[in-house]
């Protein structure tokens, strides 16, 4: 049943307004600094549905909860010492720990899909963190696009793929960072589930280990499906050379009808990335050809996305 969805703005009405939404077991989109999460009251078995079947995802996909600090994480996933290292270095930001899940907590079990561990995070950004002040209490949230397409980083962006799908839309402008958040397994020796906005390398820093990296065909980080934030148009990577009827996304100094970041800055390539894949494939072509990103730092986290975008689907 097609619902109408509100476009809210930033002010304190607004986001009181979402925050009841969520209350009364909606779904809203609302921005964070990594990508636009769609929110639902993570107790309510029937809100957290309602965000599946509003994305058309599949059901075996454990949600990412958030919360307003690390003092609200302790009450749904069991705290340890490197956990509080973690959040102190980098919550609130774009950083998700999968921790074992606290017994009774009252998360909706769709939620962890089932799982003895759940996945948290504290996201900034003044509109996050003044929903889930206001909201109090534990929101689930993916990113608030259709399953398998690209992630939004405008409320534009939300409402082009989930207009008449969910209730309203909290507009913040831009994400800055641009990528979902890195996750972090913690519920074994730390593991890199996911590369994300926070680079590996400022991670094992605190640590001051490296993180092991999942077992290949472990279940740990299930929805890690291989297409994934897929545009329509075939992707081709690491393109040394543009080719006749290629619409063409840069890096650094170079022809291309859009640039990731022209002084080869991957903060804002990561920033621009799913922007960038939005525009182009809303233009005529049915081909995008990409350069080279290099892997250090954020560029993990986008050469992943890209692959995704690039598999075979
Ligand atoms: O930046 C982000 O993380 C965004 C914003 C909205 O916060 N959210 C996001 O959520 O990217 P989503 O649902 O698209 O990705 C959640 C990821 C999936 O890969 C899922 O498998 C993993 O988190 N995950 C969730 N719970 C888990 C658990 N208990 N164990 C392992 N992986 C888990
Ligand atoms: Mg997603």
């Amino acid at each position: 049943m097609a619902k109408v969805t509100q476009h809210l703005g930033f002010s304190a009405q607004d986001v009181a307004q979402a925050a009841d939404l969520l209350r009364a077991g909606d779904c809203v989109a609302f921005p964070t600094e990594t990508v636009y999460g769609l929110g639902a009251d993570a107790r309510n078995g029937l809100a957290v549905a309602a965000i599946y079947e509003a994305k058309g995802r599949p059901s075996f996909n454990p949600l990412i909860i958030h919360v307003a600090d690390a003092n609200s994480a302790r009450a749904f996933g069991q705290w340890s010492d490197t956990a509080q290292s973690l959040a102190d270095a980098f919550w609130p930001g774009p950083l998700s720990l999968v921790l074992p899940l606290v017994p009774n907590a009252g998360l909706s079990e769709l939620v962890t899909a089932g799982l003895p561990s759940v996945a948290i995070r504290v996201p900034a950004g003044d509109l996050a963190q003044g929903l889930l002040r206001s909201f109090d209490g534990p929101v689930a949230a993916p990113s608030a696009n259709p399953s398998g397409k690209i992630s939004p980083t405008t409320a534009e962006h939300v409402l082009a793929g989930l207009t008449g799908k969910i209730a309203a839309v909290l507009d913040g402008g831009a994400c800055a960072v641009g990528l979902e958040s890195t996750i972090v397994g913690l519920t074994d020796a730390p593991t890199l589930l996911r590369a994300g906005g926070v680079p590996r390398e400022a991670i094992e820093e605190v640590l001051g280990a490296p993180l092991h990296d999942p077992i290949a065909g472990d279940i740990t980080a299930p929805g890690q499906l291989s297409s994934h934030y897929a545009p329509n148009a075939h992707i081709r990577l690491n393109a040394s050379s543009w080719e006749a009827g290629e619409k063409t996304l840069g890096f650094g100094q170079m022809e291309c009808d859009l640039n990731l970041s022209e002084s080869g800055d991957l903060s804002q390539a990561a920033a621009r990335l799913f922007g960038h894949l939005h525009a182009l494939d809303a233009r005529e072509g049915d081909r995008i050809a990409v350069a080279p990103i290099p892997e250090a730092g954020l560029g993990a986290a986008i050469n992943d996305r890209l692959r995704r975008a690039a598999a075979p689907r």
